[in-house]
């Protein structure tokens, strides 16, 4: 439900009024409460899903030609697990070519797997996502590159190629719908993320919302990686005047909207001087697209938690992003584990372009234990920090992780937090919980028989607090990047990885007391996968 209160804007050359929604959290929180699973929720909600008007697994522009991006893959070198871990700074001057620009795209959103059954045949994507439904589209912004003309395109997984939509440098509608961010800024190249909500609907209905967060952030997971091989700064950016990306991708935003913004890139020698404001001078491009499906279901909770948490002006968006709520743990008990992560000598050395190629969501895993220095691996490679303008100073992080102990050599089984200013598991409570897990993760087996059960949680007050019902965004994708850099650090290390679903309330309450008045905002199983 979109807030009552208005908002003015003085922008230098006129003073606006504009729904001030995004401040007051309300709509999030009534979101969030309404998209819960629980065990009744499921029972009393049964969904089935109408195969016969699943929609496409593709955004199909039929009038426009693709052309076509090198399919030859580089050999980066670099070890996956130092990918995963870091980025470059930010002020290094780089700027893809198109080959770059095809590695880039392949690795986060390319079809690197098939499967037919007997309704069809999926494509397979290098991320992660929900359903193998893939909502997520992905548009470049960029000025002249090397080999590729200035222009907005859009990427067609299916011919591994671009389709321009607008010929000519529009980076500067990105400059100006971010406030000036600076990453944006001096971007040779920008990647605008979309979410289109009936392609994942069709199946998860209103939780989709949620959906969006989790499965742009571990195509993201991904694109970081990548970026970090190639030597190119690389910064997520969530805050943008929304209306403006919309009309420069001309979406039909009632389906399909801008979720997230990655700069790519340094050039030192831009903004360019004098760049004229040219949002105002976006024309709609008419594009016809090929129809999702015979008809599509409205989940009006969705879009009304969208227009909550968009952003009408600039100086909205500048005042937005910046210094992240603290979300220190409370001090911890006695009952601490030191983690025993590899050195960079000592970690195993597959590069990322491998360890993309070869990961698959575990679809069962067997009871072998992992060892200690393989779960401390993974949590201190994927969380040193991720650049995003909602995350600030860099290597704050708004969720925290609680795991389940199923079977790690070297720690005993149980329910722990994890330390991660100090390098350190506290011991929540001892014991043989593969019950549980099993039962918090919609009761789905993979939970009870993984490894090890990462839990994201998040107090979403003090998020709220600082950033509106848009930290509803973040938090979710922040989860969804941490996720996506657990996949990839567990197959760098040969083990087996799958996001799962959960019973919201009652994973806090079984980390309760100590994970009190926090929401349950994103799951990772870990272990060894069985044979197929
Ligand atoms: C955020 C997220 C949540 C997921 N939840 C579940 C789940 O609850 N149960 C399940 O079996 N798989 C789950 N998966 C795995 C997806 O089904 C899987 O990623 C998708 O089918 C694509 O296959 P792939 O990961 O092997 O490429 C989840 C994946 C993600 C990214």
């Amino acid at each position: 439900m979109l807030g009552g209160r208005l908002l003015t804007v003085n922008d230098g050359s006129s003073i606006a009024t504009v729904p001030d929604t995004n401040r007051h959290a309300a709509s999030a929180w009534a979101y969030h409460d309404a998209t819960k699973h629980s065990y009744a929720s499921i029972r009393a909600n049964p969904h089935f899903l109408d195969f016969a008007n699943q929609p496409v697994p593709f955004k199909i522009y039929p009038t426009l030609e693709p052309s076509r991006l090198p399919s030859e893959i580089r050999q980066t070198g670099i070890a996956a697990l130092s990918a995963v871990a870091e980025s470059v700074p930010f002020n290094t001057n780089a700027a893809p070519d198109s080959r770059a620009v095809a590695q880039l795209l392949y690795l986060s959103a390319g079809i690197t797997r098939q499967r037919k059954y007997p309704g069809g045949e999926i494509f397979f994507r290098a991320a992660a996502c929900t359903g193998a439904l893939y909502e997520v589209e992905l548009y470049l912004v960029c000025g002249d590159l090397a080999d590729l003309q200035a222009g907005v395109y859009h990427f067609a997984p299916a011919e591994f190629g671009l389709r321009r939509l607008r010929a000519g440098d529009y980076r500067n509608v990105l400059v100006e719908a971010t406030g000036g961010e600076p990453a944006i800024a001096h971007a040779p190249m920008t990647v605008v993320c979309t979410c289109t909500y009936w392609r994942n609907a069709w199946k998860y209905q209103a939780r989709t919302y949620r959906h969006f967060g989790w499965d742009n952030g571990t195509l993201l997971a991904n694109l970081l990686a990548v970026a970090t091989a190639l030597g190119l700064p690389a910064k997520v950016v969530c805050g943008f005047v929304d209306a403006t990306v919309n009309r420069l991708l001309d979406v039909d935003s009632q389906r399909e909207v801008a979720f997230s913004i990655i700069a790519l890139g340094h050039d030192s020698g831009l903004p360019l001087q004098n760049a004229p404001r040219v949002s105002a001078e976006l024309f709609p491009l008419g594009l016809e697209t090929v129809p999702l499906s015979r008809h599509e279901v409205d989940f009006p909770l969705m879009r009304e938690m969208h227009a909550a948490s968009s952003l009408y002006f600039p100086e909205e968006v500048a005042t937005w992003r910046g210094r992240s709520p603290l979300a220190n743990l409370p001090s911890p008990a006695d009952l601490l584990v030191e983690l025993q992560p590899l050195s960079d000598v000592e970690i195993p050395r597959d590069p990322i372009e491998q360890v993309i190629l070869r990961r698959g969501s575990s679809r069962k895993f067997v009871r072998t234990p992992i060892t200690l220095a393989q779960l401390s691996t993974l949590l201190d490679r994927t969380t040193r920090g991720v650049p995003a303008d909602f995350l600030n100073p860099m290597g704050s992080q708004l969720n925290h992780l609680y795991l389940i102990v199923h079977a790690v050599e070297g720690l005993e089984s149980g329910a722990y937090v994890f330390h991660r200013d100090r390098g350190m598991l506290e011991c929540l409570k001892l014991g043989n919980f593969r019950d549980q897990a099993g039962y918090l993760g919609l009761e789905q087996q993979l939970a009870a028989d993984a490894a090890v059960d990462l839990f994201f949680l998040a107090d979403l007050r003090p998020i709220f607090d600082r950033f509106g019902n848009r930290g509803y965004r973040a938090v979710q994708l922040e989860a969804g990047i941490l996720g996506g850099k657990l996949y990839l650090a567990s197959y760098a290390q040969q083990l087996g990885a799958t996001g799962l679903t959960f019973y919201d309330d009652e994973v806090t309450r079984f980390f309760s007391p100590h994970a009190e008045g926090k929401s349950a905002i994103f799951l990772v199983a870990v272990g060894h996968s069985a044979k197929p």
